[in-house]
């Protein structure tokens, strides 16, 4: 075998492994929304937009699109970890064609819950981004 397949060899057998550990710690829906995010980026122009830098530093913007009262579009960004990305893509695909009422009640448990769990470790991740909507209406009520 030459050099270059060795290389090849150790990136493959690298990356098996750090899938098998994430699907050791994770739910398969956590690895599906964070592999392939739904409503990644900011809506330009948005009706309404909040941003808050948790304790870990990372930061989790969320950007809507309203009509009458409903939301029609929702997107996310983050610079955080796999699990906040995998947070804000459930979170935006669960209040999109929801009333703003409906969406502030919706909780960190239940995302949690809906996300099949997270680790401890990271359940600080869903409530960034539950506080980060919550912030994202908040600004819409101050501007309406
Ligand atoms: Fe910072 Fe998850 S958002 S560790």
């Amino acid at each position: 075998m030459n050099g270059d397949g060795d290389f090849e060899k150790m990136v493959k057998d690298l990356q098996s492994k750090i899938e098998q550990d994430e699907e050791k710690d994770y739910s398969k829906t956590v690895i599906n929304e964070y592999r392939n995010p739904n409503n990644f980026g900011v809506i330009e122009n948005s009706d309404a937009f909040g941003e808050i830098k948790g304790p870990c530093g990372d930061t989790m913007k969320i950007s809507l699109r309203l009509e009458g009262g409903k939301i029609i579009n929702a997107c996310f960004w983050t610079d955080g970890c796999g699990a906040s990305i995998a947070c804000g893509s459930m979170l935006t695909k669960l209040i999109t064609g929801k009333t703003i009422e409906t969406a502030l009640d919706i909780t960190s448990e239940q995302l949690t819950d809906t996300l099949g769990g997270i680790p401890k470790e990271h359940l600080h991740c869903t409530v960034l981004t539950v506080n980060t909507l919550q912030e994202t209406i908040k600004n819409y009520h101050k501007v309406e």
